[in-house]
């Protein structure tokens, strides 16, 4: 088991991030208490350097625990799971800056030292596929989370996704009913989500938004009744302690920031991320211009900006008359839907009762389509399926 705190940095690789800047949030995790995930590009010796708590994530790419061919490395994985500092592991699935979509790391930016970290050829663009190769299916995908978790001597292990098709996770649901495994934490990552580098349109119109997809994944974990079993982290540009409330009522056991923390490490927002040409040296591999990044003076405005961002949180949560963030629910927040009216999340975002998607007649109306769409055998919707096999027995 780990403890985190309710308010830590979001996934971001070194190679989108630089050395520097990997180094500063390290640190800052290490001084404010908190951790830091290191994003798909794999578990770097600047992760390790100042102590922070580690959350090591594992992308399509599995970089840092791959084969030549970029299929899963079991040895690789265990050998560096097992290091003390890494407190979970978290699959990544998909990030709502381009849901579906993989990624890529360009050649110019691929410098020798991160093509030895990723395990990948240096100068060459670097691809993240859209899909896992060591799963296809949910079942497959949680029998994944119990070899990681053998593999890790027992670490967490969770994972990251952005909300498309619900059947898709409710399928996940399905799937953790039937085979008993649950992941112990599920990241939300709302379509509102940033990155180094992704197509526009999918930057700004793919995924579900962030509220939406948080109510819904926790009414599912409650519907399939799994809440208990699992945490709830969310992201999507979380950055005040306003936000991290809404969240927290809405449904999240405690939250990520990227942006935030590229904001307190001195980001401009001059979104070159993509051009190796940051001016703050944030997010560059160039050497001229991340030496301008004060690993010290940043550290701690990362750690200062945790520190007064979960105080003022604190502030807020004992105005509702409450000292833990565990009594935070949907009648804690009020939503204005049009001109004249403001109605409460639990209004906006109706609970459903525990159990009540075990048996699918069972569940509310507005369930009962996508928990039809979804198999525990398939990430596909059934009624795609059908369709498919109608064609392909009138072929
Ligand atoms: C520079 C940068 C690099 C990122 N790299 C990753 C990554 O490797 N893996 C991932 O799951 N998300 C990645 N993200 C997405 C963030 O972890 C987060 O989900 C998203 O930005 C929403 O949070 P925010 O609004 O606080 O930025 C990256 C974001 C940024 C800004």
């Amino acid at each position: 088991p780990y403890s985190a705190s309710i308010l830590n940095v979001s996934a971001m690789s070194f190679g989108s991030l630089s050395k520097n800047a990997v180094l500063a949030l390290n640190k800052g995790a290490s001084l404010g208490g908190f951790y830091q995930n290191t994003g798909e590009g794999g578990l770097t010796p600047y992760h390790l350097e100042n102590g922070g708590d580690i959350v090591w994530q594992i992308g399509t790419g599995y970089f840092g625990c791959r084969n030549k061919d970029g299929s899963f490395n079991e040895l690789a994985f265990t050998e560096k799971s097992c290091h003390p500092a890494v407190k979970m592991i978290e699959i990544k699935l998909s990030q709502g800056a381009k849901p579906g979509h993989g990624g890529i790391l360009p050649g110019h930016k691929n410098s020798p030292e991160i093509a030895e970290i990723r395990g990948v050829t240096a100068g060459e663009d670097v691809i993240s596929p859209p899909t896992h190769s060591a799963f296809s299916t949910p079942v497959e995908m949680l029998n994944f989370i119990e070899k990681l978790r053998g593999l890790s001597e027992g670490k967490p292990i969770g994972i990251k996704l952005a909300l498309g098709r619900k059947s898709e996770f409710l399928a996940v649901c399905k799937a953790m009913r039937q085979t008993g495994i649950t992941p112990d934490f599920i990241t939300v990552d709302g379509g509102e989500g940033g990155t180094g580098a992704a197509p526009l349109e999918y930057s700004n119109s793919i995924g579900f938004p962030l509220r939406e997809a948080l109510a819904f994944i926790d009414d599912a974990l409650v519907g399939f009744d799994l809440r208990d079993k699992i945490k709830i982290i969310a992201s999507g540009k979380i950055i005040t302690a306003f936000q991290i409330v809404k969240n927290l009522s809405l449904g999240a056991d405690l939250c990520n920031s990227a942006r935030g923390m590229m904001l307190a490490l001195g980001c401009v927002q001059s979104l070159s991320c993509n051009t190796n040409t940051c001016p703050t040296g944030v997010a560059t591999q160039d050497p001229k211009l991340y030496k301008g990044l004060d690993v010290e003076n940043k550290s701690n405005r990362v750690a200062m900006f945790h520190h007064k961002t979960v105080k003022a949180m604190v502030d807020i949560l004992s105005s509702t008359g409450h000292s833990s963030t565990d009594k935070l629910n949907r009648t804690h927040i009020f939503r204005r839907v049009d001109q004249q009216t403001v109605m409460r999340y639990d209004e906006v975002f109706p609970l459903v009762e525990r159990g009540s998607f075990i048996n699918q007649d069972d569940a509310p109306k507005c369930y009962q389509l996508h928990l039809k769409e979804a198999c525990a055998s398939t990430f596909k919707p059934a009624n795609t399926l059908a369709e498919v096999n109608k064609e392909t027995q009138s072929v």
